[in-house]
């Protein structure tokens, strides 16, 4: 069975993140209900026209999935084609992390969960102007146990202005040491977004060396409590690896349900309308809410590859990079590929660009 993803956007949050740039929306809980049957039109409109395989990974990301009525959620899940043994996963905000919640993901097949901590210390939490949910780290750890999931991720963020390099070590020291810890660990650093809060407020801006100290502390702890990176900021337990992430490192087929939803199928990329009104509009007059499309280019397509290649440890040919000679520190040579060192994790764009130089040069 050849690989094919379905995304499902949900733009809905409870409140909205300083530093994030998602499209998502605090104000719109009125349309939850009207934008969940609208999701379930366009699957089965999409399927309809030949455009959906039986997925083997469904991914509900956001915004905040686990803000939408459980019971809903599970519906427009059971509308989505699936394969045998298909990746489900929801993404969900720690204060969700409830049987009401967890117990109808699993009666309804979802086997993956993803919690956004970003911090077990609640003044980083604060600096990053993220709600502080006191020992989430801890109830999420029981509540997707308790319900008996067998694999699920935590996302954290580090580089916040108000942290100290202690103040990372503690929170990925107690996200390892947990009773029952996350089989997966994404570990994003803060990046600024333009047009966020953050973006406003140069003095909580990230420093490029505290970040640099920060990731290599991370890949220091996660890779001695067992977790192996399978991209910059993914790292997993044996067995314990996205599907549905492969398939975008992979350049895979996926189709995007839902406001600003992206799809890709060869070489074609293509989005939903960002705002869930415009969507609504669309896909309840019976019109196809697409924003937009790009065909990339043969170059593009392969400068794509390698670049998202390049960030995981299957690396890229050796022959590929202008010049590979000279980064030394920054890639080591396994057989014939070049696979970045923690360093070159760190300036991942400034070895892409040999590639990009690589392919120019032919
Ligand atoms: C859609 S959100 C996750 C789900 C959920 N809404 C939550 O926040 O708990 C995906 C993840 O992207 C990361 N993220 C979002 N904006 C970021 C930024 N500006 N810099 C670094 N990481 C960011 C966060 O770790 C966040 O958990
Ligand atoms: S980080 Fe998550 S909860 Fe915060 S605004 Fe973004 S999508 Fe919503």
């Amino acid at each position: 069975m050849s690989a094919f993803g379905v995304y499902v956007h949900v733009p809905f949050c409870r409140e909205r993140c300083a530093y994030c740039a998602f499209a998502t929306y605090t104000d719109r809980d009125h349309l939850m209900a009207r934008y969940l049957d609208a999701c379930v039109l366009e699957v089965q409109r999409v399927a309809g026209a030949g455009g959906l395989a039986p997925a083997t990974s469904v991914f509900f990301g956001g915004g905040t999935p686990s803000r939408l009525d459980p019971e809903a959620l599970c519906r427009l899940l059971e509308a989505i084609p699936r394969a045998p043994g298909a990746e489900v996963t929801v993404e969900c905000n720690p204060e969700d992390a409830d049987e009401a919640h967890l117990g109808a993901y699993r009666r309804a097949g979802v086997t993956r969960l993803s919690f956004g901590l970003q911090s077990t210390r609640a003044h980083v939490l604060a600096g990053l102007g993220r709600r502080v949910v006191p020992g989430a780290a801890g109830a999420v750890a029981a509540a997707v146990a308790a319900a008996g999931f067998a694999t699920w991720n935590l996302d954290l963020i580090f580089g916040a202005a108000t942290e100290s390099d202690e103040d990372w070590a503690a929170t990925l020291a107690e996200v390892v040491s947990l009773a029952q810890p996350p089989p997966h660990v994404s570990a994003y650093a803060l990046t600024v977004e333009p047009g966020t809060p953050l973006a406003r407020e140069r003095w909580r801006h990230p420093d490029e060396d505290a970040l640099a100290r920060r990731y290599r502390r991370t890949e220091a702890v996660l890779g001695a409590a067992g977790y192996a990176w399978e991209e910059i900021s993914n790292w997993a337990r044996p067995g314990h690896g996205c599907r549905h992430n492969r398939l975008y490192w992979e350049q895979g087929e996926y189709v995007g349900i839902g406001s600003a939803a992206h799809s890709h199928r060869d070489g074609v990329r293509w989005w939903n309308v960002r705002t869930p009104e415009r969507y609504l509009a669309a896909v309840e007059s019976g019109a196809s809410p697409e924003g937009g499309r790009e065909v990339l280019t043969p170059e593009q397509r392969e400068f794509e590859a390698l670049a998202l290649s390049l960030r995981t440890p299957r690396g890229v040919p050796w022959a590929s990079l202008a010049d590979a000679d000279s980064l030394g520190g920054l890639v080591v040579r396994q057989g014939d590929r070049a696979v970045l060192t923690v360093r070159g994790r760190l300036l991942a764009n400034e070895v892409s660009a040999r590639i990009r130089s690589g392919i120019l040069l032919r």
